[in-house]
């Protein structure tokens, strides 16, 4: 997955005159904050250097696990077309960018970000993205300011920067304001799992219901030290692999998602939990079923059309 064109040239301009010994140091500084998982209510992009390394190493990554987060929801509600977005922690605006790729219908987007170095790029790059956009000074975790409900609610990749006493209410806020779909995405880590449980747990106390990646609304079957996550292929750009000192020109993300609604999914499916183990003759499938069990599915050649599909499918697919 790469970047939308207008999007990757905006952030070329932005980053051109930025030597890549800086952007490289930065991005270290912010890999070592996002790795000890630091959760002191600190913004950990606040200056204009983080906000460099973040363009040149985190935008693509998110960028394409909330791409992939859009997609489970498009997948199981297709006539679905939101037209306002609310996203909370807004950084650069990989979901509004995201968002828009997925469905075009979206017309008006609110940010909400508390870095004002972070909202100053924001507002640049979204000048291209075909949205009208209004981005609000606000500290989430404090307080989520008066707004209309919007269509889509997003949180992506906040969640890990914020004292743990304050997800609840901005969760319980945010449920609010959603009119019919709210979308929490963190990193693919058991830490990040477990945040998303605990939001899970809270939305269904609410009355939410969840859309995916989840097939049920009963516990998670999953046992530490496992734990749910995904996974996405993403292209390094030059740049990017300059900062990061890589020579692989992809890195795979793993990411976990969150989606919830006011409307039921219509269709029972089971989600499919791991990459699909294929030998000759046979696919081995770790799956989550609809009725909250965690399922080890051997498919073999004899069952012809169900190992066609077996053969098909890949990790975080439904089946
Ligand atoms: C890791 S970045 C994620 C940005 C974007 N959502 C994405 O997925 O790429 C986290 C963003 O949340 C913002 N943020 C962190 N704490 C916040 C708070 N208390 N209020 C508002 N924004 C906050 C940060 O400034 C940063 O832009």
């Amino acid at each position: 997955m790469e970047l939308p064109p207008r999007l990757r040239q905006a952030v070329d301009e932005i980053l051109r005159d930025t030597p890549i010994a800086d952007i490289r140091k930065a991005a270290e500084l912010l890999s070592q904050r996002y790795r000890s998982e630091v959760r002191d209510g600190r913004l950990h992009v606040s200056d204009r250097l983080a906000v460099t390394a973040y363009l040149a190493t985190r935008l693509p990554a998110t960028y394409a696990t909330v791409r992939a987060s859009l997609a489970a929801i498009a997948e199981i509600r297709p006539a679905w077309a939101p037209r306002s977005l609310l996203d909370a922690g807004g950084g650069p605006g990989s979901v509004l960018w995201a968002a828009r790729d997925q469905w075009p219908s979206l017309e008006d987007a609110t940010m909400l970000e508390a870095s004002e170095v972070m909202s100053r790029v924001g507002v640049a790059l979204a000048r291209e993205s075909g949205a009208r956009t209004t981005w609000v000074a606000a500290d989430i975790a404090r307080a989520v300011p008066a707004l209309e409900r919007a269509d889509l609610v997003t949180l992506s990749y906040v969640l890990g920067e914020l004292v743990p006493t304050a997800i609840d209410p901005l969760i319980e806020r945010l449920w609010e304001l959603s009119a019919d779909v709210l979308l929490v995405v963190e990193p693919g880590t058991p830490a990040g799992w477990q945040r998303i449980l605990l939001v899970r747990d809270r939305l269904i106390a609410l009355g939410a219901l969840i859309i995916a990646p989840c097939p049920h609304a009963e516990r998670c079957p999953l046992v530490a030290p496992d734990w749910c996550h995904f996974s996405r292929r993403v292209a390094r750009s030059r740049r990017h692999r300059l900062a990061k000192d890589a020579d692989i020109p992809w890195e795979d993300e793993k990411f976990i998602y969150l989606a919830v609604s006011r409307k039921p999914n219509d269709t029972a499916f089971a989600r499919v939990l791991a990459r699909p183990r294929a030998a000759s003759g046979t696919v081995r499938l770790k799956l989550c079923s609809p009725t909250g069990q965690l399922e080890e599915r051997l498919v073999t050649k004899r069952q012809g059309d169900d190992y066609k599909v077996a053969r098909r499918v890949d990790w975080g697919d439904r089946l």
